[in-house]
């Protein structure tokens, strides 16, 4: 396995493999690991020739009070993970590589996504979040790129992106990974105590509340988003600051569930902010609890 520090080392490594016709699998990573992010590897690796994974905290995408400081790493762990998958090449470059001085040029979304949900709450975010993208991909040029399905507003907006800026990559979307209790895996998961963890897959268990509720019939969101919140609001150590059901294409909320909706949560666990969401099928028959989805963009 490779370790590359430099934009030139590792566009000079992808230049020369796709001149010898290798195909490039590109999972972008803010590093610490977990079974979420080595799912997207084992996704690249089995089928691309060659797979790149970028850890990088990129500080663009954190707000001034967000976690940037304090957020978990462990680039030796990573590296050991990342070797033993079979990974060819790890991109980790400093913030003065990516951002060098003089650093103007930002991708910032605009229409509508960007001002909802984690844009409302982080503004900035999802420009941080483009921005470093564009730049992975141009770096790297992957023929696939891949993003987990926990940030479902995120991967909307990454395919936003590659649609709008003509990027080449294919963008692959897959499932949440989970703890055996349901909670998301989340590298922030890291952040909570003891007692938070017990407490932490109420948000998982809100969303499955919704989808028995919507298997069951109820068709309004009102209703199903007071059942998910009563969920919750069970939990003392745990703040909802939004649980939604949306179309999940534009993350609009719905005024009756007609179709497939997306289920979303985010709330505060202690001091810990974790989002999660589920994709949930109306057509399913009632007594049929379909699986968390695998794609929906
Ligand atoms: O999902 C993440 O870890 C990050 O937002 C990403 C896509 C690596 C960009 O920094």
């Amino acid at each position: 396995m490779r370790l590359f520090k430099t934009v030139l080392e590792m566009s000079a490594f992808s230049k020369k493999a796709r001149l010898n016709g290798k195909s490039i699998g590109l999972v972008p990573t803010m590093g610490y690991l977990h079974e979420g992010h080595l799912s997207l590897v084992k996704a690249s690796i089995d089928s691309s020739d060659l797979t790149v994974v970028s850890i990088f905290v990129n500080p663009v995408q954190f707000g001034k009070n967000e976690d940037l400081a304090k957020y978990p790493r462990n680039m030796k762990r990573d590296l050991a993970l990342l070797k033993k998958a079979g990974v060819d090449v790890v991109f980790a470059p400093e913030v003065s590589e990516m951002y060098p001085n003089g650093y103007i040029t930002y991708v910032s979304p605009q229409g509508g996504l960007e001002g909802l949900l984690e844009g409302e709450i982080r503004p900035g975010h999802f420009r941080g979040v483009m921005t470093v993208v564009a730049k992975l991909l141009n770096i790297t040029e992957p023929d696939k790129a891949f993003f987990g399905q926990k940030d479902a507003q995120q991967c909307l907006i990454i395919k936003k992106l590659v649609r709008d800026l003509n990027f080449k990559a294919e963008i692959l979307i897959l499932p949440t990974v989970r703890e055996a209790d349901g909670l998301a895996k989340s590298s922030r998961n890291s952040y909570l105590d003891a007692k938070e963890r017990v407490t932490a897959p109420a948000i998982y268990k809100a969303l499955q509340i919704a989808q028995q509720m919507i298997n069951l019939g109820e068709r309004n969101p009102a209703v199903v988003i007071a059942g998910m919140r009563r969920l919750i609001g069970c939990e003392k150590n745990i703040k909802i600051e939004y649980a939604v059901i949306t179309d999940p294409e534009t993350l609009q909320p719905v005024s009756s569930i007609d179709g497939r909706v997306l289920a979303l949560v985010a709330a505060r666990v202690g001091k810990t902010r974790l989002i999660d969401n589920i994709l949930i099928d109306r057509k399913v028959g009632s007594h049929h609890r379909r699986k968390n989805a695998k794609t929906h963009v």
